[in-house]
């Protein structure tokens, strides 16, 4: 396939992966990057050999067709309805949006347009999770009926050095932070969610920061930091999700999940390598089957999307995933405030599973071979 033009807006600390594996991927051929900050493009397009413009300049150009958005959570909405008005497919880091209400105005926008929305997390179709979907797909657990999914630290404050957004306004707190990897990481497994419900808990009104020039100073806390959850997936099955900023040390796996017939144990969704171990009798280390497991390989969401459009197919990391898994957070957050199970609005397709064995680059689905 030709390769489709890519031009980045955003160019701070996770532009660096992405620039880095562009040349990776046939798929995409990056042309610009831009951001509000001249300098830091200027610098991102020195080290990578692409054209430093403005903005408006990158939304002008003919060579591009796909805008990547690497800006704040609170810029996603406004730089995705920039590129679709100027005619491009957008794929965004996450969240989609701060909201379920603003994700949807963008996807009307797409939709209105005939062009495309992704969005970041693409982990799920790493090595270490494309081999747990096979393993599952396969049937080697049984009919999977339950499952966990832990993401306990003992909060960003140990360190960074500013942590006042993980704690309030917009997206802070630990779902929000990280709850993308793993609720995104369970539709690919078991597909969409039905129903959730949780509780919430705030373990102090205060932070205190241990590093950098603010050490000592304290940062206050408006959202829970420690939420239990329970999702019902429309598969019937029921997973157990914990996000905490408030857990000093737990020995649970990222991922667990439990069929009639065994368990798995799924690695860490925000990489795209580790093992998958399976439970059928006895532990044991499963191979990895896929392709991109053994290293970070951001930007695979965007280079399926890209081969998807050329295809004419769904790609993986959709703007319909992502809406979906930001309705599940909101959705959780607002039955920890109501004391209510929360029925969801919205739902996607489960992502198409890939084809083992494809070298870095190559992308698959299994219903494409
Ligand atoms: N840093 C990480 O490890 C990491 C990991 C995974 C995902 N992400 C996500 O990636 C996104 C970016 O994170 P980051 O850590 O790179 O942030 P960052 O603050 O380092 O960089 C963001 C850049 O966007 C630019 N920007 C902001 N608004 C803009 C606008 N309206 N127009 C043009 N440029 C604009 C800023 O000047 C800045 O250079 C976030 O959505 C974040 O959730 C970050």
């Amino acid at each position: 396939m030709k390769p489709l033009g890519v031009g980045i807006v955003g160019c701070g600390v996770i532009s660096d992966i992405y620039l880095a594996n562009a040349a990776l991927f046939p798929q995409i051929a990056l042309r610009a990057v831009a951001d509000l900050r001249p300098e830091a493009a200027a610098e991102k397009a020195a080290a990578h050999g692409v054209d430093a413009v403005s903005v408006a300049q990158l939304m002008a150009r003919d060579d591009i067709d796909i805008v990547l958005n690497l800006t704040i959570p609170a810029a996603h909405v406004e730089i995705g309805l920039a590129a679709l008005e100027a005619g491009k497919h957008v794929y965004s880091e996450k969240p989609l949006a701060g909201s379920v209400s603003e994700a949807r105005r963008l996807l009307d926008a797409a939709e209105a347009r005939g062009l495309r929305v992704g969005c970041a997390p693409d982990t799920f179709l790493g090595g270490g999770h494309q081999t747990a979907r096979a393993l599952l797909d396969g049937g080697l657990i049984g009919a999977p009926t339950a499952g966990t999914a832990t993401l306990m630290l003992p909060g960003h404050e140990r360190w960074h050095p500013n942590p006042d957004f993980y704690y309030a306004g917009p997206g802070a707190g630990p779902l929000f932070d990280m709850g993308p990897y793993y609720i995104t990481g369970m539709v690919n497994l078991l597909g969409p969610a039905r129903r959730v419900a949780a509780f919430g808990v705030r373990a102090r009104d205060r932070r205190t920061i241990a590093t950098g020039p603010r050490a000592g100073a304290t940062v206050p806390v408006d959202v829970a930091t420690h939420v239990a959850g329970v999702m019902e997936f429309a598969s019937g099955a029921v997973v157990q999700i914990a996000t905490s900023f408030d857990v000093p040390a737990h020995q649970h796996k990222p991922l667990e999940l439990y069929g009639t017939e065994g368990s798995l144990l799924i690695p860490d969704p925000n990489r795209f390598d580790g093992d998958v171990e399976m439970f059928d009798g006895a532990w044991a280390v499963q191979p990895m089957t896929h392709g991109h497991g053994d290293g970070n390989y951001r930007g695979l969401g965007l280079a399926d999307m890209a081969a998807a459009i050329a295809e004419n197919r769904p790609h993986a990391a959709s703007g319909a995933l992502a809406l979906h898994v930001l309705e599940a957070m909101e959705a959780l957050l607002a039955s920890s405030d109501s004391g209510r199970a929360i029925e969801l609005s919205t739902t996607c397709d489960r992502p198409a599973a890939l084809a083992p064995g494809a070298a870095v680059g190559v992308i698959r689905t299994v219903e494409t071979i």
